[in-house]
């Protein structure tokens, strides 16, 4: 066997080719795989919040995030509070210094200290639920209007809740608006 002039020229162009192959394959690889296959960055449209009941109670049964529940007051409507504030009315009061009637006079509620009405006489549910959370924050009355006796078990308003998130949001804008002696500022951060 005679030493082949070429040998290591041979031997230099099959690696090189080797080395072209794998780099060009990964190249081709990597396009293959790469970022269309990724569709995080596809514009997904949020769902419409005024859609009426069916869409709102959707919306009710998902339980809004704290963030979605402040950023539907920021955009309420108080203007629609009185016709929402009907479905209180045979039970509650709400001008100040208003009898009680099956419910407190609920005159400056929000921000007020939970079950603290002078002269009216709460169920334990609703002393249980004040050793818990202190005040009505816009949240706290939000969840309660939705689903009373879900958020304060044994309370004695006999009433199911509102069903559409938008009509919540307008009743406290309304209330904060109207009805509140320390009005706060929904669009602050
Ligand atoms: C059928 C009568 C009835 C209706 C309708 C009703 N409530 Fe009540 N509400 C009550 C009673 C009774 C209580 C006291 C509950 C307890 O002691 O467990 C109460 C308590 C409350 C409280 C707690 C008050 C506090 O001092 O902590 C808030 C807030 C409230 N109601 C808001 C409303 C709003 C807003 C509406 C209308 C969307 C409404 N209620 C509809 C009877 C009613």
């Amino acid at each position: 066997m005679g030493k082949d002039p070429l040998f290591f020229n041979k031997v230099a162009s099959s690696v090189l080719g080797a080395l072209l192959l794998i780099i060009g394959g990964s190249i081709l690889l990597d396009e293959m795989l790469s970022p269309h296959a990724d569709h995080s960055d596809v514009y997904v449209p949020a769902e419409p919040l005024d859609e009426g009941a069916s869409a709102g109670t959707a919306l009710a049964d998902q339980g809004l995030s704290s963030e979605a529940l402040a950023a539907m007051l920021t955009v309420a409507n108080p203007q629609n509070g009185p016709k929402v504030i009907k479905r209180c009315l045979a039970c509650h009061t709400f001008d100040q210094g208003e009898a009680h009637r099956v419910g407190p006079n609920l005159y400056s509620i929000l921000g007020d200290s939970i079950g603290a009405k002078d002269g009216f006489n709460y169920s334990a549910a609703i002393g249980d639920y004040a050793s818990q959370e202190e005040r009505w924050t816009p949240e706290i009355l939000f969840r309660f209007l939705q689903k009373p006796r879900t958020v304060i078990k044994g309370t004695t308003m006999g009433f199911a809740g509102l069903k559409k998130p938008e009509d919540i949001a307008d009743l406290i804008a309304h209330l904060n608006q109207d009805y509140s002696e320390t009005p706060l500022d929904f669009s602050a951060p």
